[in-house]
Parts: structure tokens; sequence; C-alpha cells
């Protein structure tokens, strides 16, 4: 019975010095088999009241033995792992855990961008872009807003040093006489753009904004296709009860001109403060497309009309999530960025 057993303890024995782990599992593999609670060497131990006295102490040796060469091995089959893996220029430690990537969300600015694109592609319109820098013709002039124009107090300009050509441009109907000038009616395109103004920042303005501007020229367009492109535009931003009001306006490029309102009604304290007690909230301005404008761009007055109209994206931004200020929309706090966490 004894010499069975000796042979079974140095058959382990054997075991532990050929075994030669390499992968972290094999190695963990390693440790539970020969020195985990559950090892193979504590039932040996049992047995040592089977061993004839005698021998009793030189079997106990072996055991010993036994558990010494796992725990060496052990040690040194983990101190070649972390070698190895110094030497790739990192230390592995698989139970750390993993580290997190912060999931991002879109501006509110692009969230709303985004909706009114849809919004206009839906009904057959294209998104037309181009330069932030302009040349007074095509932000003013084109627009029939030539120098000297009253209008162009309406929009307090920044010129490039030393230009009085050059100009950032104070809105995107200058992406309208780009389309004008290098397009054939029927033409019908919303641009969306960055546009600026030198104007005190407050809670309000801010010297830098965004737009959409919208035109569509082709043959009959009338003011109704206006009212009725415009509503279906509130209707879709707003909600589908919304109620739009068009009222008189000025401006230089729009014969006539009109600015629309959405009802916002009076059932809070804050609806009353920024519809200054109406109900209604500015939300665009709007017009028929003065024939000069299409003159001066190219376009046979006689033979088409259109309409165009302008919105600030802040403005609707500010609408549909009750923003109070302007300057959140540009200071990038996270801690305000990451309520917006639209999809898409
Ligand atoms: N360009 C005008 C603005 O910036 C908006 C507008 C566009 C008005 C088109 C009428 C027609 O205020």
């Amino acid at each position: 019975m004894s010499q069975e057993l000796f042979d079974k303890a140095n058959g382990v024995l054997e075991e532990i010095k050929n075994s030669a782990p390499a992968k972290p599992e094999e190695i963990e593999q390693f440790r539970i088999t020969y020195l985990g609670s559950k090892n193979i060497i504590k039932p040996l131990f049992a047995e040592i009241r089977n061993v004839d006295n005698d021998r009793k102490k030189e079997y106990g040796q072996l055991l010993n033995t036994l558990k010494t060469t796992a725990e060496e091995k052990l040690l040194s089959f983990k101190s070649t792992q972390s070698s190895d893996a110094s030497q790739g220029g990192m230390k592995l430690d698989l139970t750390a855990p993993g580290e997190s990537f912060p999931v991002g969300s879109r501006h509110p600015i692009s969230i709303v961008l985004n909706e009114i694109i849809e919004i206009f592609t839906k009904i057959g319109f294209t998104v037309a872009e181009d330069r932030e820098i302009e040349d007074d013709w095509h932000n003013f002039t084109a627009m029939n807003t030539p120098e000297d124009h009253p209008a162009r107090d309406m929009q307090d300009t920044f010129y490039l040093k030393n230009s009085t050509e050059m100009l950032l441009r104070t809105h995107t109907s200058s992406v309208q006489s780009r389309v004008m000038t290098s397009q054939k009616p029927p033409i019908r395109i919303i641009a969306p753009g960055r546009v600026f103004r030198n104007e005190t920042i407050s809670s309000r303005s801010h010297c830098q904004f965004h737009q959409v501007e919208g035109l569509y020229v082709d043959e009959n367009v009338s003011f109704a296709d206006m009212k009725q492109t415009l509503l279906y535009f509130a209707r879709s931003l707003y909600g589908k009860d919304t109620k739009i009001r068009l009222r008189p306006s000025y401006f230089p490029f729009t014969e006539p001109s009109a600015e629309m309102d959405v009802y916002w009604g009076l059932e809070d304290e804050n609806a009353y403060r920024i519809t200054k007690g109406t109900g209604w909230l500015e939300i665009m301005g709007c017009g028929m497309v003065d024939p000069a404008v299409l003159e001066n761009c190219g376009i046979d007055s006689e033979k088409y009309t259109g309409f165009a109209f302008g919105m600030g994206i802040e403005r609707q931004a500010m609408l549909k999530y009750r923003i109070n200020d302007i300057r959140l929309l540009f200071e990038n706090d996270l801690r305000f960025l990451q309520q917006f966490t639209t999809a898409g």
C-alpha cells in the first residue's frame, strides 16, 4: 500500500516539474490544480495514515516537496509572464476594471437644425451651403441693399481688417445670391449656417449665431404657397395644432415682407414674459423675393417669382428646449450639453 502512495505522489511531482503553462489562463489552472482550495495534493496528505509507520516521515517530506515545488513553479511562471508583458511596454492586469468611454450627445443646435432640414427635405428642398467670409455684393448689394441703404444698419457688420469689401456674412441670404447667380429656376433650397453681427452679447443676443434661410423660385410661386409651406413647417416643428400668423414687416430683399409668429399661449408666467403678454411669438422673417433681387442675380422677374424666409436656429432651440440664455449654447459646458441625449 505504501509504495502505491509513494508512486502516486512522485507522479504528481513529475507532473509539476514538467508543466509549463504560458497563457494567464493556463497559469491560473496550474494554481487551482496544485495549490487551490481543492488541490490534488491535499487528499494525499490524508492518506498518510495508510503509510507504514517507518516510512511516514519520508512520505510527509515528499508531500512537502510537492507543495513547495508547486509554489516555486507558480512564482516563476508569474514573473516570466509579467516580464513578458513589460517587454511589450505594458503591464497586464487582467483584474483591472475596463475603461469606460463617455458617450457624446448632439449639440441642441445640431438637433434642431437636423430636424428643420428633415422637415424641408421632405417637401423637396435641398441643402445649400457656402462661405462664411463673403463679399459685400453677395451679402448686401445683390440682396437689394446697396451701399448707403439705411437697411444696412439693421445688421451691424464685421468687416475684415483694412477692407470695405470683405465681411463676415450677416445672414445666409448670401447663399441665396450665390445659388441664384449659379443655377436656373426652379430653385428650392434651404441654407443653414453660421452668421455674424456686431452685437453686444447678452442673454438674448450674441455676435455669432446660426440661421436657416429658405428660397423657392419658379413660375407662379405665390404668397399662398409661402404661407402653406411655413404653416407645414411650424406644425412639424412645434406640434400639429400650432397656429401661425403673418404680420406685415420690412426687408430690403422681399416685397411684400412679413414676420411669422406662432401662438405660444399664455399658460404660465414664462409664456407671458416671452410673448410680452400677447401669446404670440415671432419665429422668422419671410416674404416674396423682390423682383430687383431676381434681376440682380440674372433671373427673369417677368417669368419667375419666389418666396424666401429666414430664421435663427438658436431661437428655435431656445423655444423648443426652454433655454433662457443664448450664451449657454456657445459655452460648451458638458453639464449643459449632456442633457440633450436625442439619438441620431
Ligand atoms: N435675412 C433676414 C435676416 O437675417 C431673414 C429673412 C430671410 C427675411 C429671407 C426674409 C426673407 O434677418
